[in-house]
């Protein structure tokens, strides 16, 4: 089963399975894939997670998330008075991380794959090369970034220009870098032409990323994050992503309270979780950061003597207040332009991969000559203290900028057990609300005992802390519910559609479902 947001990805994914490849051979080739039919969020320019449990029960946690180039420093986004130069982190050649997917594509292949290396880029070098047929949401996309490519490009490229429905699309120099991946690996990105192309491109637009960068980005693997919830095993992400942690102090912190009695979306349910979501973006927003760089206390913030404790305060009845710091705004503008994918192969291996270039066709930069974008990644730095991200996500030291540091992730690419077997592979783009849309589709399987296909379609709603709101999608709640939740003292606010879910669960007979969030153009294929 491959669930992924396009339908030539995930024809890619079951084609590598029918092969006889298995599920990381597939997630490679649908990387790829995503990377060339889903250029908004795919991509080789950027960077993410992967957690994979194999059908022996062992997990595994591959970090190649992004890392800040080596001239990177704590000040860099600040002018000379201290301030925040707007934009810099995002759009601009210095919003750039130093990207890390080729590099992890090939450490994942080389522990776990089966088939060559070469078939599994063969089918992204081919949609490059032959061209695809632009749907009309993606013909949308593009014309209307067209202000912000013409800004922030120093060459022209194939996506400056007028789109419609239909129009068969090639990505010719997109082509010629995937068949340099395809033939060297990972130099065919990190050295030669490429990394040649990538370090020009950083020059004509005042870019910091160097060949060294290049050279020296390592992906790692890194211990999965796994914790039980009831009868359930949490399989996630560790930081640098923030993922894990939270998803489980929202679980654990929630498993206190009988969820069950509740109504699904009564004002007692959405308070309640606003409530405990309030505590747990707080908690991200000191505690967080890039582990090789930060202590994080991850045993601590997990601890259930401590989650009880931070309830303390909660009352049934009354909103309480996120206070102090300054108040961040809350993106609306941009999409969800990240992606997930979930994959699991015949033998019952599961794969779960978040991919992100961060924003919409990332810092919308591509290397000249080399067809890719470049991920802005750099944004989801702390770039002053208190000071909200894109996001609206604010931070501190443990997410300052440091010299080839890794920048927080919210992205939660998670497998869930139920008594040790398989029981749900999970994932979605959406920044901050990543985490609460993970935890409200499991959640709704587990305890509101919704099918998946309503687990992922219902509408959700996420709290953060800062700002101190309550996000809903449109009709999401009723009104009697809004009113009584404003009457308790939430301020509730309606914004575009969060989250995009590509979920799998796991039945008792063993059939798979997959489920891709009808918010998109997503597809659930299986074999
Ligand atoms: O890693 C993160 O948390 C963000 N860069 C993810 C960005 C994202 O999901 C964009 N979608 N709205």
């Amino acid at each position: 089963m491959v669930v992924t947001a396009h339908p030539l990805a995930t024809k890619v994914g079951l084609d590598i399975m029918k092969k006889g490849g298995n599920a990381i051979d597939a997630s490679i080739a649908v990387q790829f894939a995503l990377a060339v039919v889903y250029p908004r969020a795919g991509n080789i320019g950027g960077g993410g997670f992967m957690v994979y449990r194999s059908k022996d029960n062992a997990y595994a946690a591959l970090d190649f998330r992004e890392k800040a180039p080596k001239q990177s420093h704590r000040d860099m986004y600040l002018d000379s008075l201290g301030n925040v130069i707007e934009g810099l982190s995002l759009k601009s050649h210095m919003a750039v991380g130093v990207p890390g997917v080729v590099d992890g594509m090939v450490k994942a292949h080389q522990k776990y794959g089966s088939l060559s290396w070469k078939e599994l880029v063969q089918p992204a070098f081919e949609l490059a090369q032959g061209g695809i047929l632009l749907t009309q949401k993606e013909a949308d996309k593009l014309n209307e970034t067209q202000a912000d490519f013409k800004a922030v490009n120093t060459k022209d490229n194939v996506f400056m220009g007028t789109f419609s429905k239909g129009q068969l699309f090639k990505q010719l120099e997109l082509a010629e870098t995937l068949a340099r991946i395809r033939d060297e690996g990972e130099k065919g990105f990190y050295e030669g032409p490429t990394a040649d192309l990538l370090v020009e491109e950083m020059k004509r637009g005042n870019g910091i990323i160097t060949h060294d960068d290049l050279k020296s980005y390592d992906a790692v693997w890194r211990t999965p994050f796994a914790e039980p919830y009831k009868s359930y095993t949490i399989i996630s992400m560790p930081p640098p992503s923030s993922g894990g942690i939270a998803l489980c102090q929202l679980l654990n912190t929630l498993e206190q309270y009988p969820i069950r009695d509740m109504e699904f979306h009564s004002a007692e349910h959405v308070h309640l979780v606003t409530e405990i979501e309030r505590r747990v973006y707080a908690d991200r927003a000191t505690h967080l950061g890039d582990p090789d760089f930060w202590e994080v206390p991850q045993q601590q913030l997990i601890a259930e003597p401590y989650l009880i404790e931070r309830m303390n305060d909660f009352n049934p009845d009354s909103a309480t207040s996120s206070e102090k710091i300054l108040a961040g705004e809350f993106a609306t503008k941009e999409s969800e332009e990240t992606t997930h994918f979930s994959i699991v192969d015949d033998e019952g291996n599961a794969v779960s991969v978040t991919t992100t270039l961060n924003l919409n066709y990332g810092s919308k930069i591509v290397v000249g000559g080399a067809g890719f974008f470049l991920n802005n990644e750099m944004d989801d730095f702390s770039v002053k203290p208190g000071v909200p991200n894109y996001f609206g996500l604010v931070g501190n030291e443990g997410n300052a900028i440091e010299s080839e540091k890794r920048m927080l992730s919210s992205m939660t690419p998670s497998i869930i057990l139920k008594d040790d077997q398989l029981y749900m592979v999970v994932g979605t783009p959406g920044g901050s609300t990543i985490i609460t849309s993970v935890f409200q589709t499991f959640v709704n399987v587990a305890e509101f005992e919704q099918p998946l296909l309503d687990a992922v379609h219902n509408k959700r709603f996420h709290s953060q802390w800062l700002p101190d709101k309550i996000f809903i999608e449109e009709a999401t709640l009723d009104s009697t519910v809004i009113r009584q939740l404003e009457e308790m003292g939430h301020t509730i606010e309606e914004r575009r559609p969060i989250g995009r879910v590509e979920a799998i669960l796991v039945h008792p007979d063993g059939k798979l479902e997959g489920v891709a969030d009808s918010r998109g153009d997503d597809d659930a294929g299986g074999l």
